[in-house]
């Protein structure tokens, strides 16, 4: 079984946009620049804000957190970004979610310029995601889709099933298989036989944040499976794949943590670069 290494991974791909960093500012000068909203402090958010300005920092970036108050104005947040949407500085803004319940998340990731919506979650970009056009694409599923290809690079008619349909995940891991020609099943907590459709695939995306959810004689021999859950239990954080199990008969599998998170950070960065260099056409 081949474990993934997604923080080896990440490291390499940093190593590379370091590498193009160095490149970027000799070419134009000035450097990609990112700046995350903060609000409230919940320290899940605050823990990964802190883990993107560092990644950041060290691959060269311009990297700014702007901090408000759980009872911060949503006005205040919307003028906020209005005013980084003209900051030609400014490469990439990212609204750290979740937000709030008094502010709108919709009306926030809409007022985000398309170009600089490093998430890839403005309308925008959702759309020329799935018309198969240039677009921002989500991080998660990015590094996910990243760390499946260095398994295996020709994913041509492979039967991918994806648990969990969500915006974050789900829907737009769905967009990236299919481009790669890969059958793509979508599954959900209505899904009437998830173990009979997960024994059918070649790939798993796990992404329900149910722990321990994909159970071993749910994967058939030589399945590349992927773990994007990180559900706090009594035994510590565990994915929402039993890892113990689903290594017997997995061709290769993510470790949580190690796995999906540390490249979904390393994605971000990527999009920052790939927003500023759009920009500079
Ligand atoms: N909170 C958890 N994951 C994400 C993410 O990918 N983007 C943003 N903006 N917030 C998150």
């Amino acid at each position: 079984m081949i474990l993934i290494d997604g923080k080896k991974a990440a490291a390499e791909l940093r190593e590379k946009l370091k590498h193009e960093v160095t490149q970027l500012k000799a070419k134009y000068n000035k450097v990609p620049g990112l700046t995350v909203i903060l609000i409230g402090d919940l320290t899940p958010s605050q823990i990964y804000v802190r883990n993107k300005e560092k990644s950041a920092n060290e691959v060269g970036l311009k990297s700014e957190v702007i901090k408000y108050p759980d009872e911060v104005e949503e006005k205040t947040v919307l003028e906020k970004i209005e005013e980084l949407n003209k900051d030609e500085t400014v490469s990439g803004i990212l609204v750290q979610l979740p937000l709030p319940k008094h502010i709108d998340k919709q009306k926030v990731i809409e007022t985000i310029l398309p170009s600089k919506d490093v998430d890839g979650f403005h309308p925008m970009n959702v759309g020329n995601l799935s018309s198969g056009y240039e677009s921002s694409v989500p991080c998660t599923p990015l590094g996910c889709y990243l760390l499946i290809k260095k398994v295996e690079h020709n994913l041509n008619g492979k039967k991918a099933v994806i648990v969990g349909r969500s915006n974050l995940n789900g829907k737009p891991m769905t967009q990236l298989l299919l481009k790669e020609n890969c059958t793509v099943t979508i599954t959900h907590s209505k899904t009437k036989d998830l173990k009979a459709e997960c024994l059918e695939a070649d790939i798993i995306v796990a992404a329900v944040g149910i722990p321990e959810l994909v159970k071993g004689d749910w994967v058939k021999k030589g399945t590349i499976v992927i773990d994007v859950g990180i559900n706090k239990t009594d035994k510590g954080i565990v994915g929402d794949v039993d890892f113990n199990e689903v290594s017997k008969n997995a061709k290769a599998l993510t470790p949580v943590p190690g796995g999906v998170g540390p490249m979904t950070i390393a994605c971000l960065l990527k999009n920052t670069i790939e927003c500023f260099k759009r920009s500079q056409i």
